[in-house]
């Protein structure tokens, strides 16, 4: 019989910057091996999976605010039997050392890194610099992978298959709406995006979304809500002011005034729609209470399945 080691699938990629990283099947894999971590974290030290990863480091490196992110890849790592690492943000200052020597001194020491950080080009570089260090996404400017895969664990936990699906997207054009319309597209669910004019998904991400998508799903862009959400399976949003953005708040919160999820345009969904955030929330502006205490609302599921999403991603990286 294969040992546990032998039998995890692997993934092609040496890192994860981008849901368009993945192919298909490797998306539906990493969904699959997801769930069955969900599963099997009941048996605690006995889970298949809990000793994989002895003996090897993982470092954590956040250069904006984080709770879900930080969390979840601490305790995943340890579930899995690993160790992790905290490096302190201010290592990455440009005045400190190039970024191309942080990461070949990384490589020495640990397995991976997982790094949240401002645009995109600076994983990128990190990933480029090294042959054998991964290099995780925990959220940049541009993209949030791991963010895309525990929201398509939770649908495809809620819905079972997800081809035909359709998820309304209202609000910003941002990092968390590009990882989810790359994830659903290529999972075969319909994403309907609505934002206000200037805050649009960048043309980048919509002609990679056409070409990554199966079963016929397809991407709409809206400026009108009402018309996103008209009939949709879920609806989805996040905060309208992402870190990084702060001074760009009073604005912004007058450009999304009429983009809030609330009763009302939840009501004009698919009867027994469900609404998603990535968290964290600013109850009032982007969602009600209303909303996001309701019975429709899967937050705390999406949440939870960071942890194993990430377990599954670590495994199929490193396993
Ligand atoms: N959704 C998410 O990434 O949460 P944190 O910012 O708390 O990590
Ligand atoms: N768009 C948000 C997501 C937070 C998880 C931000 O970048 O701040």
């Amino acid at each position: 019989m294969p040992s546990v080691e032998t039998s995890l699938p692997r993934l092609r990629c040496k890192d994860l910057l981008s849901i368009l990283d993945l192919n298909h099947g490797e998306l539906e894999t990493v969904l699959r091996l997801s769930s069955r971590l969900k599963t099997e974290r009941t048996l605690g030290l006995r889970a298949p999976t809990a000793h994989v990863l002895d003996g090897r480091h993982v470092g954590l490196l956040f250069e904006k605010p984080s709770l879900r992110t930080r969390v979840t890849f601490t305790i995943g790592v340890r579930e899995l039997g690993g160790e992790v690492v905290e490096i302190s943000a201010d290592v990455m200052h440009a005045d400190r050392e190039p970024l191309h020597d942080v990461a070949r001194n990384l490589e020495r020491w640990v397995d991976a890194i997982a790094i949240r950080t401002f645009a995109q080009d600076r994983l990128v570089q990190l990933a480029q610099s090294t042959r054998d260090l991964h290099v995780i996404n925990g959220l940049s400017d541009d993209e949030h992978p791991c963010q895309a895969l525990a929201d398509l664990q939770t649908l495809s936990e809620l819905w079972g298959s997800l081809p035909g699906r359709i998820v309304a997207y209202v609000g910003d054009g941002n990092n968390v709406a590009t990882s989810l319309v790359h994830a659903a597209l290529m999972s075969g669910v319909s994403v309907r995006v609505a934002t206000p004019k200037g805050y649009e998904l960048p043309r980048a991400v919509i002609q990679a979304g056409a070409s990554i998508a199966t079963h016929g799903a397809e991407l709409t862009e809206l400026s009108d809500p009402a018309r996103a959400v008209a009939g949709a399976d879920a609806v989805y949003t996040d905060v309208w002011t992402s870190m990084g953005q702060e001074v760009e708040y009073a604005e912004r919160k007058a450009v999304f005034r009429t983009y809030q999820v609330d009763g009302r345009l939840m009501a004009q969904a698919k009867p027994g729609a469900i609404f998603m955030h990535c968290l964290p929330a600013h109850r009032g502006d982007e969602v009600t209470d209303e909303v996001i205490e309701s019975p429709a609302s899967v937050v705390f599921d999406q949440a939870e399945n960071r942890l194993h999403a990430q377990k599954a991603l670590l495994l199929m990286l490193l396993g």
